[in-house]
């Protein structure tokens, strides 16, 4: 899929001098789709800008971003847990890409370079998927990942339930 007449982007880790830019587009993500994660904008606008800035440099957790003519478009994260009996194991979070950039292939592009620095830390790559979103699930099944339980009533958005399918990617595979 993509849309021919959509302009080209680039794609690279952001650093610490990317917080203001990254800030304005998650505040957006969580905003527009407050179903499809487990952060509220409230929570993330409370978050003082030098925390975001040591997040976006602390090694090897990294957010990868899409800029079209230089603006931020598109967002994915890599966390590794912590602690020595969790940290063969990360999670893929906070993928968003602004809706007038969509359908180009971006997140594709995103999820991969996740996909790719996260096979040099860990050897088992989490994702969570509120039900209904088959967008989301769809690409990241497409790009390896396989369903390994339901979280029922994982998150409450404005008073409703929503459950979250449970996927990850095995590197050991
Ligand atoms: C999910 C989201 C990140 C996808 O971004 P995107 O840049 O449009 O995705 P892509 O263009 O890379 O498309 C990825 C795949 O989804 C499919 N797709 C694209 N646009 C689609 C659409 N409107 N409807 C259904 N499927 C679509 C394509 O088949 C594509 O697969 P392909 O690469 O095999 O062709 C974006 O819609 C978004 O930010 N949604 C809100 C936040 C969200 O749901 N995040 C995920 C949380 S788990």
């Amino acid at each position: 899929m993509g849309d021919p007449t959509m302009a080209s982007f680039q794609l690279r880790q952001l650093a610490a001098a990317d917080a203001e830019a990254f800030r304005e587009l998650r505040l957006a993500g969580l905003a527009n789709a407050p179903t499809a994660f487990g952060a509220s904008p409230a929570q993330e606008a409370a978050v003082p800008i030098d925390t975001l800035r040591a997040r976006l440099d602390a090694s090897p957790n990294a957010v990868f971003g899409a800029f079209v003519e230089g603006r931020l478009v598109g967002v994915a994260g890599f966390f590794r847990h912590e602690g020595e009996k969790h940290r063969h194991r990360g999670v893929l979070w906070g993928v968003y890409v602004d809706p007038a950039s969509r359908g180009g292939g971006i997140a594709r592009r995103l999820v991969e370079a996740v996909i790719d620095h996260a096979s040099r830390h860990v050897l088992i790559l989490e994702a969570a998927v509120s039900v209904g979103n088959e967008h989301a699930g769809s690409l990241y099944r497409a790009l390896g990942f396989e369903a390994y339980g339901h979280h029922v009533a994982a998150l409450m958005v404005e008073g409703e339930l929503i459950d979250e399918k449970l996927l990850r990617l095995d590197f050991r595979r």
